[in-house]
Parts: C-alpha cells; sequence; structure tokens
C-alpha cells in the first residue's frame, strides 16, 4: 500500500525521521550503558534501537511512492548523561509518541482513509506504549545502582512488539509467529 494524501505523508515522513534519530540515539546510550557496568540496560537500548527501525522501515516502505528529496522536522531528544539520565530521555521520547504523536498521526490516517500509514502508526503506538514502560523499569533498577533483570529481549520484527524473555506463540499486535522474533 501506499500513501495518496500530503498530510499522511508528512506524518510518515516525521514519524519515520523520529524512529530513525531514535534507533540511533538507543544504540549509542546503549554502549555507554555497556561502559558504566549494565550489560541488560545495554541490551535492552540495543533491541529496542531494532524496534524503532522496524517501525521506521514500515513509515518508509509506506511512501515507497513519494520519491525526491524532503527536508523532514522530527522530535529528538539529545543530551548524554548518567544511565538514570539517559532512560529519562528515552521515556519522555516514548511518552511523547504514545500520548502525543502516534494517535495524532493515526486519527489522521484514519480520516484520510490511509489503510498502510494506518497499521504502520498502529504498530508503531503499540510498541512504544511497551517500551515506555520496560525503559520505566529498567531506570528504577539503575536508580538503585542495579542493573535490570533480564536474560533476553524479543523483538517483532513485523511490527516492532517488544517482550522480556520469552517469544510469544502468536505477536500480539500483528499475529506474525514466535519463530520470527528476533533475540537480543
Ligand atoms: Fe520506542
Ligand atoms: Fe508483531
Amino acid at each position: 500500500m501506499a500513501v495518496k494524501n500530503a498530510m499522511t505523508a508528512d506524518f510518515l515522513r516525521s514519524a519515520y525521521g523520529g524512529e530513525s534519530m531514535a534507533h540511533m540515539r538507543y544504540l549509542h546510550w546503549g554502549d555507554l550503558a555497556e561502559k558504566d557496568g549494565f550489560p541488560n540496560i545495554a541490551k535492552l537500548f540495543r533491541a529496542i534501537a531494532y524496534a524503532e527501525q522496524v517501525h521506521a522501515g514500515n513509515h518508509f516502505n509506506e511512501l515507497k511512492d513519494q520519491k525526491g528529496d524532503y527536508t523532514v522536522t522530527a522530535g529528538a531528544v539529545f543530551g548524554i548523561g548518567t544511565v538514570v539520565e539517559n532512560l529519562q530521555g528515552a521515556i519522555n521520547g516514548e511518552l511523547h509518541e504514545v500520548e502525543q504523536m502516534y494517535p495524532v498521526y493515526l486519527e489522521a490516517a484514519k480520516f484520510q482513509d490511509e489503510k498502510g500509514a494506518q497499521r504502520s502508526f498502529h504498530f508503531a503506538l503499540e510498541a512504544e506504549k511497551i517500551h515506555a514502560q520496560l525503559f520505566s523499569d529498567a531506570q528504577k533498577a539503575a536508580k538503585e545502582g542495579k542493573d535490570m533483570q533480564l536474560e533476553a529481549v524479543y523483538i517483532c520484527p513485523v511490527c516492532g512488539h517488544t517482550v522480556l524473555d520469552n517469544a510469544p506463540d502468536k505477536c500480539p499486535v500483528c499475529g506474525a509467529k514466535k519463530e520470527m522474533y528476533k533475540k537480543f
């Protein structure tokens, strides 16, 4: 499916920009968490970086017929601090997406009857809710000077659904099979 309306296309480009930057930011903060002695929080950052890549890829795919150069305005969180501070930046970014950005983009896509964009925004919105919670759990541990307790992080490569320790038989958001999940 490809997007037809200019407003939804703008929102897809902005979301693509935001997800792309979140991807890079989480890889960077992940490396810093590793250096600071929080390997599980580093793993969480790297896994969620991949989920943001999945979202960016979905948005990019919806824009496949909108060829050309664009200047993209997108929200991004900046700053380097302690692992607790970096996690706060991550929480803030995720909450912005959950409470402001994706609900508005999703409603616009519904109003403009853009089925593909609705799917792409819906997938991202559902995953970002989980990301906000997981980063918040990680921050709770880090505030006590502890690493997060986890065995592995699993990401659905279709929608970015994120889950700790065991992948479900079927993705609750998009229906992808357990075997498809990428393990971190
Ligand atoms: Fe996220
Ligand atoms: Fe999924």
